[in-house]
């Protein structure tokens, strides 16, 4: 049985990308694993975050949590911010990290962009909370989609220094658990982009709690290119030559549950509007029920905010006597 964390951050705009990347996969590993899913809110402020919005935000993500199947008894649904030994050991792991690794950093580089200087220090450490996130429970399977990669590298760096300097095999090695489908879903307007909850376009996600018709409505407008449906013949393109007609054909795929060939083999060469008529289906079949759950039980947030006291109080459990450790490792005098 291996212990399992990952992190959704509340930021709004939860998307397909989550959802097929990260959140389906969570439900999947319950079985036979102790799960830790959490509602990443202190990463969320490395960014502003309007307070009211944030709380609205924190509900949303536990309830796509909820409504995708995660079970809050059997495993532990929590936001980050009420477990302060996250924070406490992620400044060890400041201290830790080297600034060398963290300007590797793409993902900083793209959200700080030209501001650089003007972004907060909390985006720029931000890898180190992640991967304190993580070892605060000394778990060892992470679920995420492929932008995380880089992330999760830097948390087995961390944990490998760790050791080092302090001379004993404390910290497990983290496994990154990216499933080849949907690891990374794009933009439905731009296929040379991931789709993402920060793109100013609505049209380039299937939000959660998009309703049917608009589900129908962004499918039937995401771009596509003239020719027909590729049918797994080298006539057909690739990736990187019809990037939008692939991301429909793995997204049909993921949501179906079956590999690209197989989506080739029963659409290739019929027009995108016909796929486009059975992706619509398909994604209201499955988004659908997802979407209405989340309605429900976001008109109870007590039932919400009680699953998230509950799962804290647990993870506390867990993270404390470990943190306990690391402090003693380190040489803090404690009571
Ligand atoms: P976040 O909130 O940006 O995204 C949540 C999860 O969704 C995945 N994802 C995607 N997968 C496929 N296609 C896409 N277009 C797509 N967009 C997002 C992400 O890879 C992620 O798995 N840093 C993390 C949150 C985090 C975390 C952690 C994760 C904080 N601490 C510890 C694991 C372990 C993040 O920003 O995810």
């Amino acid at each position: 049985m291996a212990r399992v964390f990952s992190g959704v951050q509340p930021t709004g705009n939860l998307h397909l990308g989550n959802y097929l990347g990260a959140i389906r996969n969570f439900a999947r590993l319950q079985d036979g694993n102790e799960c830790l899913y959490c509602v990443v809110d202190m990463h969320a402020i490395t960014v502003w975050q309007d307070p009211p919005e944030l709380q609205n935000n924190i509900r949303e993500v536990t309830a796509a949590f909820l409504a995708s199947g995660i079970d809050p008894q059997a495993h532990i649904i929590f936001n980050q911010s009420r477990v302060p030994q996250h924070a406490e050991i992620a400044w060890i792991f400041n201290c830790v990290a080297r600034m060398g690794w963290l300007n590797r950093m793409t993902q900083f580089k793209e959200k700080a962009g030209k501001h650089r200087e003007n972004a907060s220090v909390g985006l720029y450490v931000y890898p180190n909370l992640m991967a304190a996130d993580i070892l605060t429970y000394k778990a060892t399977h992470v679920p995420v989609g492929e932008d995380q990669k880089q992330h999760l590298e830097l948390a087995r760096d961390i944990a490998q220094k760790f050791n080092n300097d302090f001379g004993q095999e404390f910290f497990p090695i983290v496994e990154p658990l990216i499933l080849d489908s949907a690891a990374r879903v794009m933009s439905l307007r731009d296929g040379s982009n991931k789709m993402s909850k920060s793109d100013a376009s609505d049209y380039s996600r299937l939000n959660l709690n998009d309703d049917a018709d608009t589900i129908a409505l962004k499918i039937r407008k995401a771009r596509t290119d003239p020719a027909p449906v590729p049918d797994g013949s080298p006539d057909g393109g690739d990736r990187s030559t019809r990037p939008e007609a692939f991301n429909l054909l793995e997204i049909y795929g993921a949501l179906a549950d079956q590999p690209v060939s197989q989506v080739q083999k029963e659409f290739g060469g019929q027009q995108f509007s016909e796929f486009k008529k059975a992706l619509v289906e398909l994604a209201v079949e499955k988004l659908g029920p997802i979407g209405a759950e989340m309605q429900r039980l976001s008109s109870d947030p007590s039932y919400i905010d009680g699953v998230l006291s509950d799962g804290a109080m647990r993870a506390r459990a867990i993270a404390q006597p470990i943190r306990d450790e690391v402090y003693e490792i380190v040489g803090f005098l404690r009571d």
